[in-house]
């Protein structure tokens, strides 16, 4: 990666001596990408109903829909599949990805998983149901669906930074632990089972400090609530500490993680992320009767407890995956080099959530489309447009995404933006540049962009199935 226009302070390396930050790594297997035109994509998009979860991948020339479970392995994690031990019980593996798991994270239980929202269903089927509340930073989407079905209510408790995209703020995932604080009191600390924050947040990928963390400890330690960490992006919310929190420049990765794990009780765990590996993920604890409760369900829903819903070749790829992780080059590669896009769009003058978050950019589509009102979803019409204009495929986070209440009412959403994630070790800065160009050219003709309307949608989680079309 070539250092970014405007390369904002956050970003760069005090140990840097050139300026180039190169990717870590090697290619050597490569996937072609099938190129198409600006008119076979507008057809694309009309049969997938404007919504492009509904497009077929090969029809995308830059897949920025997410990071999950979307990064290239390693060889040592490759090696890992081939290694992988396929026996129902006390699998190698599985004591190979526990010792994996445990040395950053050194919880008493481990409850392996398909993916995170598998983790987070079996919890809050045990610790949520009707009544209760769950304070966040930030919910994420699943974590916020699965809280609801189980009849319990989500209240994210960011700070007032976080709310706004324009403003800069080092640790803007941070929580308002005064906001936590009054919910406690005004909902009852009986009806609230646990505190939960998102490392790093889902509202622009935005860290939480560690002075922040033991800050919401201290606020559960009051009230005697338990603390879990939604971890999926844990390494780079490391290496933000790292960077930005005084004191920490010279710690090493795993040890800002272990103090981060040592601020809490547990976790839940998406190793899509922050494990480089394509599926797995875990759920983490040290209550023994949570554990057990939970550990049933599993067995109910997932399978036996050494195995979770995963082969043993996945629990090898996720355990060499979380060495890799939390190693310097590899984290000062994967945040230089969202940044490296993110700058040369503020410098552009494209409006983006700011500072420059770990594992995406978030392009402001409220600011950029002032004339589409929200319940129009200016989001998505963006969305849209990047696709038909330049094959990227990003994703909406606003109105769409959360703007459906659980009778069925729509709220405009905080904000409306459109994610444009990095998958990890996928894409060249080549890759990269083209993209940049792209969104420049879309935002260069932002006022001929209309509105869309939903003809047709689900229950909840819309935004994966809704149909739309142009206003
Ligand atoms: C912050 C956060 N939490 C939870 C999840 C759910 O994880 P999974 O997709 O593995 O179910 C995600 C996935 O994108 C996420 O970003």
């Amino acid at each position: 990666m070539a250092p970014g226009i405007g390369a904002s302070r956050y970003h760069r390396s005090r140990m840097d001596r050139w300026h180039t930050i190169i990717e870590p790594f090697r290619i050597k297997s490569v996937e072609p990408i099938r190129m198409t035109t600006a008119d076979e994509r507008a057809g694309k998009l009309a049969e997938a109903g404007h919504n492009l979860f509904n497009l077929h991948a090969d029809d995308v020339l830059i897949d920025l829909l997410t990071d999950s479970g979307t990064g290239a392995m390693s060889a040592e994690q490759w090696a890992g599949i081939q290694r992988g031990d396929e026996s129902y019980a006390g699998s190698p593996s599985w004591f190979r990805f526990l010792d994996a798991v445990t040395e950053l994270w050194p919880f008493r239980h481990v409850i392996p998983t398909h993916q995170g929202r598998a983790a987070e269903k079996i919890l809050f089927s045990v610790i949520g149901g009707a009544g209760k509340v769950i304070p966040s930073n930030t919910h994420f989407d699943t974590t916020r669906a699965n809280v609801e079905f189980s009849g319990a209510e989500a209240v994210d408790c960011i700070i007032g930074e976080g709310r706004s995209p324009s403003v800069i703020h080092p640790f803007k995932g941070n929580m308002d632990t005064k906001a936590l604080d009054a919910l406690i009191r005004q909902r009852g600390v009986e009806n609230i089972p646990v505190v939960f924050v998102t490392i790093t947040n889902s509202g622009g990928g935005q860290p939480v400090s560690l002075a922040n963390l033991r800050a919401v400890r201290e606020v559960c330690d009051r009230y005697g609530l338990p603390l879990f960490l939604d971890a999926c992006r844990f390494a780079e919310n490391a290496w933000f500490i790292k960077q930005r929190e005084e004191g920490y420049a010279d710690a090493s990765v795993p040890d800002i993680v272990r103090e981060m794990a040592a601020l809490a009780d547990g976790m839940t765990m998406s190793g899509k992320k922050d494990a480089l590996a394509n599926i797995g993920g875990w759920l983490a604890l040290n209550d023994d009767r949570w554990a057990e409760q939970c550990r049933n369900l599993l067995i109910l829903t997932e399978g036996f407890p050494t195995y979770g819903g995963l082969a043993g070749r996945d629990l090898e790829a996720m355990a060499a995956g979380l060495r890799e992780v939390v190693q310097d080059d590899y984290l000062r590669y994967r945040i230089r080099s969202t940044a490296y896009l993110g700058d040369a769009l503020v410098e552009a003058g494209v409006p983006c959530v700011q500072p420059i978050g770990g594992h995406a950019v978030y392009l402001d589509a409220a600011a950029l489309l002032p004339h589409i009102p929200a319940l129009e979803y200016p989001g998505q019409a963006l969305a849209c447009a990047l696709y038909r204009e330049g094959g990227i495929r990003g994703c909406e986070i606003g109105t769409v995404m959360f703007g459906m209440r659980p009778d069925g009412s729509e709220v405009p959403a905080a904000m409306e933006l459109v994610r444009l994630a990095i998958p990890r070790r996928v894409y060249t800065q080549s890759h990269i540049d083209y993209v940049i160009e792209v969104i420049r050219g879309v935002a260069a003709r932002a006022d001929e962009l209309r509105g869309m309307r939903i003809v047709d949608q689900p229950a909840a989680l819309r935004h994966f199935t809704a149909r739309f079309e142009p206003v």
